[in-house]
């Protein structure tokens, strides 16, 4: 049973300056929890136990978001305020927390080459951690993808969202193998096709499984575009050497937010805060307002 996940956190985030200046955008609040939260949330609702962070310079708000607060805990339940102090239920999480940083930032793969030394011979589980997967985070897709990473014996599952035909060129693009049902055998993955090449519209979301020999391909995938070790081409390298790869589709339900630029996290803001319970049916009243 997989229950470890490393969660990547390094990254710049230069696309959503000036946000990120100062604060990662992991930490970015997405209706009321920060999107870090909302992934760990997610991860141990599908069994993980062990999280692994790959963290870097600016970060350590997120260290201190998961650590157990007990001077606030106790002005909270000293002044009676019970209602808060539910907020912080999630310190109390089933889970352990293990933080590395990723001294230079080098990309994704890079990110993951730096869990090498602790994850070892175990298969894991890769979470990127600005993407939420389902609306609060309400998806069990981790543990379908592990269920299938063990019942297939495969050495990759990637997590897949279908995306419209024009988007296609944003993301990394599956290229399946016969039919496609909410499990496929996946042949290769195209970063960033053209609408007329692409070889489906099923997109890269966020989540992947792994066994250890990732780490090898990783340790010899060649800097990318913009110096960046690229985790679609240590997959890619291990598809072509025949190694078993599945993509596994997320469910109509289950949209990925992307909270890496600014048009998806708006999106994402406004449909967490909409359907937020106490104050959702004001601001939809609001918004009515707004448009007019
Ligand atoms: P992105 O691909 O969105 O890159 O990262 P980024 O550097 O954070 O953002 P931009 O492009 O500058 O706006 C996807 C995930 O991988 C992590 C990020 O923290 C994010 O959770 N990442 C990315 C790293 O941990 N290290 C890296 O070197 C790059």
């Amino acid at each position: 049973m997989i229950d470890l996940a490393l969660v990547p956190v390094a990254g710049w985030g230069t696309r959503m300056l000036p946000a990120t200046k100062s604060q990662p955008k992991e930490m970015l609040p997405v209706g009321r929890k920060p999107v870090v939260q909302y992934v760990v949330e997610e991860l141990v609702n599908s069994g993980i136990r062990q999280v692994l962070f790959i963290t870097g310079q600016g970060k350590s708000s997120i260290e201190n978001h998961f650590d157990i607060d007990a001077p606030l805990i106790t002005y909270l339940r000293e002044t009676g305020r019970e209602e808060q102090l539910q907020e912080l239920q999630f310190e109390r999480e089933d889970v352990e927390y293990f933080y590395t940083r990723q001294r230079r930032q080098l990309g994704l793969g890079h990110a993951v080459l730096c869990g090498k030394a602790m994850i070892g011979a175990q298969p894991f589980v890769v979470a990127l951690g600005d993407s939420i997967i389902g609306l609060n985070a309400e998806s069990d897709i981790v543990s379908r993808m592990t269920a299938v990473f063990e019942r297939e014996k495969a050495d990759i599952v990637v997590c897949f969202e279908e995306v419209a035909a024009e988007d296609v060129v944003h993301y990394g693009i599956a290229k399946p193998q016969g039919t496609v049902g909410e499990v496929f055998e996946l042949a290769d993955l195209i970063e960033k096709p053209s609408v007329a090449d692409a070889p489906s519209r099923l997109a890269v979301a966020a989540r992947y499984v792994f066994s250890p020999v990732i780490f090898d391909a990783l340790a010899e995938t060649k800097p990318g575009k913009g110096g960046e070790i690229q985790l679609t081409d240590a997959i890619r390298i291990l598809l072509k050497r025949g190694h078993k790869g599945i993509g596994v589709k997320l469910a109509d339900n289950e949209q990925r937010f992307d909270i890496g630029n600014f048009e998806s996290y708006f999106q994402a803001f406004v449909e967490f805060a909409l359907a937020d319970p106490q104050y959702g049916t004001a601001l939809r009243d609001h918004v009515r307002k707004l448009l007019g």
